[in-house]
């Protein structure tokens, strides 16, 4: 078993050396100690590991220029076991915007609530400055005709209010539907952020709501939401009396609930996925053995996940969840969104994975998304992969008020990183190189 191993891992060594460009299966990275000396398994050699050769796992927030969204490849190949878990943020925006445009196609006898011929909806930014959130408007946008190209680029700014249609960042779209034109303007658009700086903000939205209702009244007729948190805070602010379809994004268990009383719909960016990866990549680093173990190639538990269900793109050291969209047709599927994922919720022995140290952090114990969803989720797979994970919450506006709490980071065996600002690996990677 050990010596097939070894053999696999040599010729994925070879492999990965012929090979060129990145593949879809993750290649042992260039650099790591040849699979004859550390036969997969073995317990690594005595002597303490540096801290900036432990595993490192960034989440959620994918370290990257927040103005032009160029990947950090300095953090992303921070050393031979840093890998990015997030998920496919433009085939997630895609099915998002899709969603909507369903949703407006199917209701278009009674869609125009005031019957001025303009659907109008407002939107929900969650952070300018994040790749899911510029997907998401971009999605939006590009669905309903309302998006304006820079540079090859929907533009993804806020319009603030837009009652005239005159907005620079976007414009009034056309769509067809049963051989009738319609047009669909974007009402209003707003990052929201509140006055301590926390982006994504719940209880912002749902004042907000309050604010562009008073504006606009029934010229509103969708809410579109970045995600469900935001979503949420409007809906139960306003829509849900109003009848007004709300769609966010994440599959929070209580969004996919709200389905039932007229949440228009959301997008499962496949949490469950995501949350196994982010602890399994560490797992498989820490125990010496091939990093697509219980992920693409089956461990001895019988841990693997399908290619329908995620991508590892090797170029960008990441691995991307796929998405799915949550409607009325299938969100009985969904309700539990803490419930770790089938097919790799098989226990790994303490025998050949003994407990290790993980510190983690989540940049905001307030967001909706990565406390109801993915902080439980990882804390039913830390069990399954005997890892002693350290959780720690942020304030959601400085980084300090995180990295104040890793004060020894030779307590651990493994980091895995959620950022306050997809710009700040720094704070983190000085800490592990000290
Ligand atoms: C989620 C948001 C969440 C954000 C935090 C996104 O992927 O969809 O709900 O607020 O991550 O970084």
């Amino acid at each position: 078993m050990k010596k097939a191993l070894a053999l696999a891992l040599a010729l994925t060594m070879v492999l990965g050396l012929t090979a060129c460009g990145g593949g879809d299966k993750p290649q042992q990275p260039a650099g790591s100690t040849p699979a004859a000396s550390t036969p997969a398994s073995s317990t690594p050699a005595a002597g303490p590991v540096a801290n900036k050769d432990k595993p490192l796992v960034w989440f959620n927030r994918q370290p990257s220029n927040s103005s032009t969204g160029e990947l950090d490849m300095t953090a992303l190949s921070f050393n031979k076991d840093t890998y990015y878990v997030g998920f496919d943020a433009n085939q997630g925006a895609e099915l998002q915007g899709q969603m909507i445009l369903d949703y407006i196609t199917a209701n278009i006898d009674t869609i125009d609530r005031n019957g001025d011929g303009v659907i109008g909806y407002v939107l929900a930014i969650g952070d300018i400055g994040h790749n899911d959130s510029i997907a998401r408007t971009r999605g939006v946008r590009k669905a309903l005709d309302t998006a304006v190209e820079e540079g090859g680029a929907i533009k993804s700014d806020a319009v603030g209010i837009n009652a005239d249609g005159s907005a620079s960042a976007v414009k009034d779209g056309k769509l067809t539907i049963g051989g009738k034109e319609y047009t669909v303007r974007e009402l209003a658009s707003q990052e929201m952020k509140n006055s301590a700086g926390a982006t994504w903000d719940a209880a912002t939205a749902g004042n907000t709501i309050g604010t562009w209702v008073s504006t606009f009244g029934d010229q509103i007729d969708i809410v579109a939401s970045n995600n469900d948190g935001m979503g949420m805070a409007m809906f139960n602010a306003w829509s849900k009396e109003n009848k007004v379809p709300t769609f966010g994004y994440d599959a929070n268990s209580d969004a996919v609930a709200a389905i039932a009383d007229g949440y228009g719909g959301t997008i499962s960016q496949h949490a469950d996925v995501q949350a196994y990866l982010t602890l399994r990549v560490l797992r498989n680093a820490l125990d010496g053995v091939d990093i697509d173990t219980g992920i693409g190639t089956p461990d001895e538990a019988g841990n693997v996940l399908s290619d329908d269900v995620f991508k590892y793109v090797d170029a960008e050291r990441s691995y991307y969840a796929l998405n799915v969209a949550v409607t009325a047709g299938n969100y009985t599927d969904f309700t539990d969104a803490t419930k770790p994922y089938a097919p790799v919720a098989n226990q790994l022995s303490q025998d050949g994975h003994p407990t290790k140290n993980v510190w983690l952090n989540i940049y905001n114990a307030a967001d909706n998304f990565l406390s109801a969803t993915y902080q439980p989720l990882l804390q039913n797979y830390d069990d399954i992969l005997n890892l002693n994970v350290e959780y720690i919450g942020g304030d959601g506006q400085t980084e300090g008020n995180i990295t104040n709490r890793l004060s020894n980071p030779s307590q651990y065996d493994a980091f895995a990183i959620n950022m306050v600002k997809t710009d700040n690996s720094a704070s983190y990677t000085a800490l592990l190189n000290q």
